[in-house]
């Protein structure tokens, strides 16, 4: 089956000044796909996003929607719809004036406008609040309601930067939920702009990792959690516990490593490919880590002793962190597993598998 590619970046480059703030970026975005841009405040996704919405322009490289250049397009000739951040409705119209808007704009018929503007209040389930105006509603609400706006005109491309960064986290949740259901649903394909990894992860297809205008990686949320290309994309999704150290032999499928705190540990090489003696980093998530009193009660080749630091019960886990030499290891024990309370200055082991490390060359890093 051929791919339809909805949208295509091809070495789209901006600069501010000296500043270049993106940097080479390509893409190919399928038909239906939700993709988010996923990085830190400041690399560069706001800007990458306006130059797909047509606010922009790129200093080098195309833009493709279906096929088409649009480079030089005005941003009303491609078939947009978008979300802010920032609430922007119109304050002196009603829900339905403000939803209607865009209909308007392209002179649809009366009862063609009304039919589909209710259409689209059911679809964000708010047809109950057609006739207030945006401040007589909560702030989900309107972020409800200008996603309805945006998809009133059966847009080819839904732009969404942001939109729900300025809610509480409990809204921010539930609209995270109505937004997958939403885009499933209408399978409209969508640019998701977020810095907040788990709504990446729990809302697109695919996600594009920027860091500093830069691409570290592209792929689906399991590949960016479990193959991550790079020391940052395996930082910024999650928490990690890192370790400094070299390698001590590589071979087979496991790298045999040394933490400058003089213990041995094993991890899977994956597919990289690592020198003896190379300084690394090493990293282990808090969940992937097993904890007892005595002896280990999980099996797993990596094995240190250490002693409770500080425990924090979080709900659905507790959280302890483990003084191992020099390093403070941060282990999550889920509620309900392996109940046993641990307490500051208790004597454990830890015990985590080879599969479970990530490890990173520390090479032209200067560390
Ligand atoms: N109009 C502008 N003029 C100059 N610099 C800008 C402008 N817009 C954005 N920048 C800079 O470009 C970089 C990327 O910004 P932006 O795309 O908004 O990042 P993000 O959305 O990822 O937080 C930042 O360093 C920002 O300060
Ligand atoms: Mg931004």
């Amino acid at each position: 089956m051929t791919k339809n590619i909805d949208v295509e970046l091809i070495g789209i480059q901006k600069k501010f000044g000296p500043n270049v703030v993106v940097d080479n970026f390509n893409l190919q975005i399928e038909q239906g796909e939700c993709i988010s841009f996923l990085g830190p405040s400041g690399c560069g996704k706001t800007t990458t996003l306006n130059m797909i919405a047509g606010f922009l322009e790129p200093d080098q490289g195309d833009l493709l929607i279906k096929g088409k250049r649009m480079n030089g397009v005005s941003s009303n000739k491609r078939q947009l719809g978008m979300v802010f951040q920032t609430y922007s409705l119109f304050p002196h119209m009603t829900v339905f004036e403000n939803v209607a808007y865009g209909l308007k704009l392209r002179k649809t018929p009366k009862p063609e406008m009304t039919k589909r503007v209710n259409a689209v209040l059911e679809l964000v389930k708010l047809p109950h609040v057609a006739d207030r105006y945006p401040k007589q509603l909560s702030g989900g609400q309107r972020q409800r309601i200008a996603i309805a706006r945006a998809l009133v005109t059966e847009p080819s491309l839904l732009l969404l930067d942001e939109p729900l960064s300025n809610l509480d986290a409990k809204l921010r949740e539930e609209l995270r939920d109505e937004l997958k259901r939403l885009q499933q649903e209408i399978g409209v394909t969508t640019i998701f702009v977020t810095h907040d990894q788990e709504e990446a992860l729990y809302l697109s297809s695919r996600i594009v990792v920027l860091d500093h205008g830069k691409v570290e990686q592209i792929g689906t949320p399991w590949d960016i959690y479990n193959r991550p290309a790079s020391e940052f994309v395996h930082t910024f999704i999650g928490k990690s516990n890192r370790m400094q150290g070299t390698v001590e032999r590589t071979g087979g499928s496991t790298v045999q490593l040394k933490t400058d705190a003089g213990f041995a540990l094993q991890a899977d090489s994956r597919d990289m490919s690592f020198a003896d003696g190379e300084a690394v980093s090493i990293y282990v998530r808090p969940e992937k880590i097993s904890i007892s009193d005595g002896t280990p009660a999980a099996e797993g080749s990596n094995q240190v002793k250490g002693t409770v630091k500080s425990t924090s019960f979080l709900g659905a886990y507790t959280e302890c962190e483990v003084e191992v030499g020099p390093y403070t290891i941060a282990v999550r024990i889920q509620t309900g597993q392996q109940m046993i309370l641990f307490t500051e200055g208790q004597p454990v082991t830890l015990v985590w598998k080879p599969e479970d490390v990530f490890v990173f060359s520390r090479k032209g890093k200067g560390q």
